[in-house]
């Protein structure tokens, strides 16, 4: 058997002076489905992640813990590998920059750069943030402070953080000689950085104004990898980080297996504001070492709140652990993979993430599977029928979406398109929702002559969701599985490789599961336990209840104004209208008001629907069998001790009475 292809793909290394938020988890999270996505089509995949434990800014930070770095680290790194395990990242290994292994090769790889000249001891004069833990010239720096004589006294990075000069003698890396070399490896490799938007921006700012060296060691703190011919240096946090990439697969040390297998890496993800150390000066650390850069550095946006970037500050912080067990992990993968674009940034609202729970995985998602196992079930006993193309007038339709979607989803996962490449999958899902619609199964079932038309029909739906299933399994480590169970098909076959809707296996035993996979959840209450979660500081809370009482009275403005505020279209589609028909009518005992309504909503069962019109018919009897209108997907509520799930359309308190040859369930548009 032919080896499989590898695939190498890392994450930035996080600094563990903080605990993670749902920001830093996109990284990881993208690389993560990634990684899935690559072993799913059978490629041998080596996924690296890790901690970046050096530095100035982690010994204060320590220090401001009352703990000694190494217990500081020891502590946080825990925590974040705890972290991983909770948001199922499937890494093959977590280096953390304080492992021997990785402190030995460290040094190995400065001493050589030192012989061989690349790196030279020189003094240095600039300024630094600690934050950033970045240097800048006087004219690099956003804003500078002056005292009485004009002499420069400190300034602000192009971050907003606060730099100090920095007197020392230091080690230099000449990346000055290697400008030329890097011009044209850009020229020679254009996909190098993703988006290549951003190459232009590195030339144009930062290479052509001219490439200055690097001081690479400091000697006012201790807290680093310590050069090993010169030890009151240690080495700065960015080249001891980069090089973890190469470290973790052993480069240097006497097994350099994994090194010679996955070298150059794939992909490295990164987030845009470290896009600059990852594309000028890391592939001229490695050239310099005679080693190949990376083949592509994925520079992925920033996931912001309402109001900006996401900073303790403000008090717009979530942690990712607080919406996974209160929503479930696979709600959170998916949400954040869906909301940060191609290239750009994201954005993360409350609103929006109950929105998508709701719609996509609920409604459109969730309610395809229970439709599906209930049908076959009820029509098929409970067995998947052989899958036959064509049989309907509506299949080939269907299969021809499937095959397209899985042939877009691939080229959009190749290159990293996540949210592009779920909205494609999404297309599958209603276009098999709508099939459901178009062929009225329900109708079939009544007419034995239909019976081939029926199973055909079951076929593909079970098909198109397993077909569904994969794709997602990248994304979502549970949902697939559930839906592979509930088909009665083995969650281990679950493969990229070759998919095909016509690879149904038949024969299998659905089982319907009591509960549904992604429960909806009631908008208000999940949006406001959302916003609490964010702790806020008093001045930002006044602020948005500031916002928010402005935003209520323009909307009660527009309200008085023309009855109801304009919505568009993809606002009006989320409401599930059905056709049902009334077979049993009552009172409602204390209410003089309502009448309690049972009916038959085709595929989605009987139902009891509460409407508010007694007073228009005194005798509510002369309604059964009348047809109707509903709103199928409202939320079930309770009203005077009785259970009202969805609401009948009324005008004037008389119902909405819609043609007998309408079929029962059919939805309305
Ligand atoms: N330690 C360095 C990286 C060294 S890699 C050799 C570092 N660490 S970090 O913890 O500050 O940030 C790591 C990464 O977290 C960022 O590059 C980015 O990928 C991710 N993010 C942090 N905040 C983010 C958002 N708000 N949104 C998306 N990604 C974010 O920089």
């Amino acid at each position: 058997m032919a080896d499989k292809p590898t695939f190498y793909i890392t994450t930035p290394i996080y600094y563990p002076s903080g605990k993670l938020h749902i920001g830093n988890s996109y990284t990881t999270i993208a690389s993560d489905a990634v990684a899935r996505y690559k072993r799913s089509n059978g490629y041998d995949v080596f996924f690296l992640t890790g901690t970046d434990e050096h530095g100035l800014k982690i010994e204060d930070k320590a220090k401001a813990n009352g703990l000694e770095p190494q217990a500081y680290v020891d502590k946080m790194a825990k925590g974040i590998k705890e972290l991983w395990k909770t948001l199922e990242i499937s890494n093959d290994k977590f280096i953390r920059t304080t492992d021997k292994e990785h402190v030995v090769a460290v040094q190995k790889i400065f001493e050589r750069l030192i012989k061989q000249g690349d790196i030279y001891l020189g003094d240095y004069e600039g300024w630094y943030s600690e934050d950033d833990e970045e240097y800048f010239t006087e004219t690099q720096l956003a804003e500078v402070y002056h005292d009485d004589n004009g002499k420069v006294i400190g300034g602000k990075a192009p971050s907003g953080h606060e730099v100090t000069l920095v007197k020392e003698e230091s080690y230099f890396f000449k990346m000055s000689k290697y400008a030329d070399w890097l011009l044209d490896f850009y020229h020679n490799n254009p996909n190098f950085i993703q988006p290549n938007t951003r190459m232009n921006e590195m030339i144009n700012n930062f290479i052509k104004p001219g490439l200055e060296d690097l001081a690479v060691s400091r000697t006012t703190f201790n807290w680093g990898v310590p050069v090993e011919s010169n030890p009151k240096h240690v080495v700065y946090v960015w080249i001891d980080a980069l090089l973890n990439y190469i470290t973790a697969l052993g480069y240097t040390s006497d097994d350099e297996g994994l090194f010679n297998k996955f070298w150059p890496a794939d992909v490295q993800m990164v987030g845009k504001e470290i896009v600059r150390f990852h594309s000028i000066y890391w592939p001229i650390v490695l050239h310099a070492l005679g080693v190949q850069p990376p083949k592509e550095l994925f520079a992925h946006g920033w996931l912001l709140m309402k109001d900006g970037k996401m900073s303790k500050s403000k008090g717009n912080v979530i942690y990712p652990e607080t919406l996974v067990e209160r929503y479930g992990l696979d709600a959170v993968r998916y949400y954040l993979l869906r909301a940060m674009p191609f290239g750009n940034d994201g954005s993360f609202t409350p609103e929006d993430f109950v929105d998508r729970l709701n719609y996509d995985l609920a409604n459109d998602l969730g309610n395809l599977l229970n439709r599906t196992v209930a049908m076959i079930n009820k029509y098929e006993g409970g067995q998947l029928p052989a899958f036959k193309p064509g049989v309907t007038a509506f299949d080939a339709d269907l299969e021809k979406t499937a095959t397209e979607v899985v042939a877009n989803y691939r080229d959009l996962m190749d290159q990293m398109h996540f949210a592009d490449a779920l909205s494609e999958i999404w297309k599958l899902v209603s276009r098999t929702n709508k099939y459901i619609d178009e062929t009225e199964p329900w109708k079939l079932a009544k007419d034995d002559s239909k019976a081939e038309e029926l199973a055909a029909v079951m076929a593909h739906l079970a098909a198109s969701l397993r077909v569904i299933a994969t794709l997602i399994s990248p994304v979502m480590t549970h949902a697939p599985k559930e839906i592979f169970t509930q088909l009665g098909m083995d969650p281990a076959t679950i493969s990229l490789i070759d998919l095909k809707l016509a690879d149904l296996p038949a024969g299998k035993q659905v089982v319907a599961s009591g509960t549904p996979i992604f429960p909806r959840i009631d908008v208000q209450e999940e949006v406001d336990f959302i916003q609490g979660q964010m702790t806020k500081s008093d001045k930002t809370k006044g602020r948005a209840a500031m916002a928010a009482k402005a935003a209520a009275q323009q909307a009660a403005a527009i309200e008085a104004d023309d009855g109801k505020p304009e919505i568009d279209f993809s606002k009006f589609e989320k409401i599930e209208l059905r056709v049902a028909q009334i077979t049993a009518v009552d009172h409602v005992k204390g209410a003089d008001k309502l009448l309690k309504f049972q009916l038959d909503v085709g595929d989605l069962g009987d139902r009891q629907i509460l409407s508010g019109v007694a007073e228009v018919y005194p005798n509510p009897d002369e309604l059964v069998n009348k047809k109707v209108m509903i709103v199928a997907n409202l939320k079930p509520r309770k009203m005077r001790g009785e259970v009202s799930e969805g609401m009948l359309l009324s005008s004037g308190h008389k119902l909405v009475i819609v043609p007998d040859t309408l079929v029962n369930g059919s939805t309305v548009e």
